[in-house]
């Protein structure tokens, strides 16, 4: 069973991540800007055995929250051998953008980026024990090409998709093996939030939930780098 740290599993794709690798018995620490949010739910502490459960406050904006929480988990757990980055955020910015929406650009710089590159920097001497680290980050189809006019969170997301390649450099040597997954719509608040696109023809969470059980069944031999989840054609990719 593997020692993993999920960000952003209060909604959306990492709540649906932490659902499925929880049944599959895996040890889970899960990173949450608000414990209060798993409350009755199936990811609540309470309904869990503390020695593999264990939820943490993790903000991608405050890099000690990173510290504190890597910490905590490896006191509990003794080790952590994966990481799924699903933490992030949505802005929406033109290439010409007025003065005040410079603090949106900041903010995706700190969630989208800056945020997984400190976690991973906070839990990498613990990545380097274990022969077979994993590492999975959200990235988006916005991270290999730029579509219409999102420039500022596309602009994240291949920073981000550039950061994940340096991790698989930098980790090949130590068996961490690292995946970008790179979808297109996902059902969830911040799909609802940007497109009109029907909900039902877009991947589903629980679909890139099962991707990720399935990545973790790999040996390091066979772990692919990116992954591309498309709901619609795209004719150049
Ligand atoms: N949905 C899509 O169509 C789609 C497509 C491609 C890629 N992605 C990427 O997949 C990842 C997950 O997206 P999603 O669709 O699951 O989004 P979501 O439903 O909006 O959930 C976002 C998650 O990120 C957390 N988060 C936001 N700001 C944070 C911060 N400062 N510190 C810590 N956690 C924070 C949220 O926590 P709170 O509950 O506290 O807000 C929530 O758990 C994102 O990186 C997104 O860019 C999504």
């Amino acid at each position: 069973m593997r020692k993993i740290l999920i960000s952003g599993a209060s909604r959306g794709i990492g709540k649906a991540i932490a659902l499925k690798l929880l049944k599959e018995g895996h040890y889970l620490s899960l990173g949450v800007r608000k414990k209060d949010d798993l409350n009755n739910t199936y990811l609540d502490p309470k309904a869990n055995n503390p020695e593999s459960f264990l939820v943490h406050t993790y903000d991608a904006t405050n890099p000690k929250s990173s510290k504190l929480w890597v910490e905590r988990t490896v006191a509990t757990f003794k080790n952590i051998d994966t990481i799924i980055h699903c933490a992030g955020i949505f802005k929406r910015t033109n290439l010409i953008f007025n003065d005040n929406d410079i603090q949106d650009i900041e903010e995706l710089w700190k969630v989208n980026v800056m945020g997984p590159w400190i976690l991973t920097k906070d839990a990498w001497k613990y990545l380097s024990i274990s022969t077979s680290a994993r590492i999975i980050v959200l990235v988006s189809m916005s991270g290999k090409r730029s579509k219409g006019n999102l420039a500022s969170y596309s602009m994240s997301k291949f920073a981000l998709m550039s950061l994940c390649q340096t991790m698989r450099n930098e980790g090949w040597q130590e068996g961490i093996r690292v995946t970008a997954i790179c979808p297109g719509w996902v059902n969830t608040d911040m799909a609802k939030e940007i497109t009109h696109f029907p909900k039902k023809d877009m991947t589903q969470a629980n679909d890139i939930a099962n991707i990720c059980s399935n990545l973790l069944d790999l040996p390091n031999s066979s772990v692919p780098f990116e992954i591309a989840v498309n709901c619609q054609l795209e004719k150049t990719i």
